[in-house]
């Protein structure tokens, strides 16, 4: 469920017409809408009502510190895989006590600032990576909180792109060796051994592949606990898809993935962790674009909007589809017509859509990209020169710019012209 739907033949954000936006912040943009991402928090509360659990929103799925605040509020947690992304977390007033770490190449600088700043834990991901957290620790005086993560060799069934828990991705140690890391890890005085870390990839629709790996994850915890371990905290990752074509996708809700969690894990009465981005923020944002052109071609025709894929780089990157609605509503039971819809880059992956069907479509016309909040804005580039896009916030019937669009004069001051050439 979201907060973006036609009233009066406009799409709203919440109770603001896109179409006001546009007018005032230009074209194309982001908009978010907080009532669908505190929903969607709200989701997974309820979900894990009456255990003990924290959900640590992954920042890397949309990461403006308004939206952070937004859920900081709420009383989330976050998961954080940069220095950046801490920095931001830390920003938006989020508690270095309630802050995980993740990622696969945590730099000692990183782990330091972290470690001095607070942190939940680290998601160790290496052996190498183990030794650096312990040395850091120790020259700081400190004890780090670790997990390790460990890889269940399990198919995610997502894009290959984003599946993370086979033995062949870079992700992680082998389940397999995880008896002997952690002895190890239980020998090095700078770290505390808390829990077991899992992340087995995103966009899963699916709940099977979780319980899969989530069975292996409580095996493993009775086995590391009978090693003498204290096994105390689970941190089952993210991936929970959403559906981004309305019409035939119906991916598992937060309390079905919740019920399975209990089923699976209650019996250990550890404390959950979940690190959702994509449920939280993908259906909370649309991206809007212009159309420039429709242009016939050889046996299809064009609409040209001013997004392209260095705005939203999903299609292009993962072939990944996204419903595209018109800002103004077509009168019911207009004719329809299959577009290519596609970006002025000079690539032919600047494609967003080939052959959709809907409703004409003309120059000047505002078109809308659904589930577009979660890795949208964070994975835009400036490729081709083109300023980053505006994000924008909706509350009830406010907005406001949360990110502004870049002038070209600071784009083009960002660079310099060494004196000596
Ligand atoms: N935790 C870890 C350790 C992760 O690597 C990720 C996502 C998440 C949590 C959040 O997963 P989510 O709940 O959002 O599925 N750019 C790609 C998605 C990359 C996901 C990377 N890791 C896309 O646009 O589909």
């Amino acid at each position: 469920m979201d907060h973006f739907i036609y009233r009066q033949g406009r799409l709203h954000a919440e109770d603001v017409p896109v179409a006001e936006i546009a007018a005032a912040v230009g074209t194309p943009f982001y908009v978010y809408s907080t009532a669908t991402l505190l929903r969607h928090y709200a989701l997974f509360e309820e979900a894990l009502e009456g255990s003990d659990h924290l959900i640590c929103y992954a920042v890397k799925a949309a990461s403006n510190q308004a939206i952070l605040t937004t859920l900081a509020r709420a009383g989330a947690g976050m998961d954080v895989v940069s220095l950046g992304e801490y920095l931001r977390a830390r920003a938006a007033g989020v508690p270095g006590e309630i802050i995980v770490f993740s990622g696969v190449g945590k730099t000692a600088d990183e782990i330091r600032t972290a470690l001095s700043g607070g942190i939940r834990q680290f998601n160790v991901e290496s052996e190498p990576e183990m030794e650096v957290v312990n040395a850091v620790a120790l020259d700081m005086g400190k004890v780090a909180p670790v997990a390790f993560r460990v890889n269940p060799d399990v198919d995610a069934r997502t894009h290959a792109k984003i599946s993370t828990g086979k033995a062949e991705n870079k992700f992680g140690i082998p389940i397999a060796r995880a008896r002997e890391v952690y002895a190890r890890a239980a020998s090095l005085p700078g770290l505390e051994v808390i829990g077991i870390d899992m992340h087995i990839g995103s966009q899963l629709t699916d709940l099977e592949p979780f319980r899969l790996a989530y069975e292996k994850l409580a095996e493993l915890a009775e086995v590391l606990r009978a090693d003498g371990h204290d096994i105390r905290r689970l941190d089952l990752g993210g991936g929970l898809g959403i559906p981004y074509a309305r019409s035939n996708e119906t991916p598992p809700l937060p309390h079905e993935y919740g019920a399975m969690i209990r089923r699976v894990l209650g019996h250990l009465g550890c404390e959950i962790v979940i690190e959702p981005g994509r449920l939280i923020v993908g259906n909370a944002g649309l991206m809007v674009t212009r159309t420039i052109y429709v242009k016939q071609g050889e046996g299809r025709d064009f609409v040209i909007v001013d997004a392209a894929m260095n705005d939203l780089l999903r299609p292009a990157m993962y072939d990944a589809h996204h419903d595209i609605v018109p800002v103004e509503e077509p009168a019911p039971g207009a004719a329809e017509h299959a577009y290519d819809i596609v970006g002025p880059v000079c690539e032919t992956g600047d494609t967003f859509a080939r052959a959709r069907v809907m409703a004409p479509v003309s120059a000047g016309d505002l078109l809308a990209f659904r589930g577009a909040g979660a890795y949208g804005a964070v994975m835009a580039s400036e490729y081709n020169t083109r300023p980053l896009i505006p994000e924008v916030m909706v509350k009830g019937d406010q907005f406001a710019v949360i990110r502004r669009r870049p002038s070209f004069d600071e784009i083009l001051k960002r660079d310099t012209i060494p004196e000596w050439l």
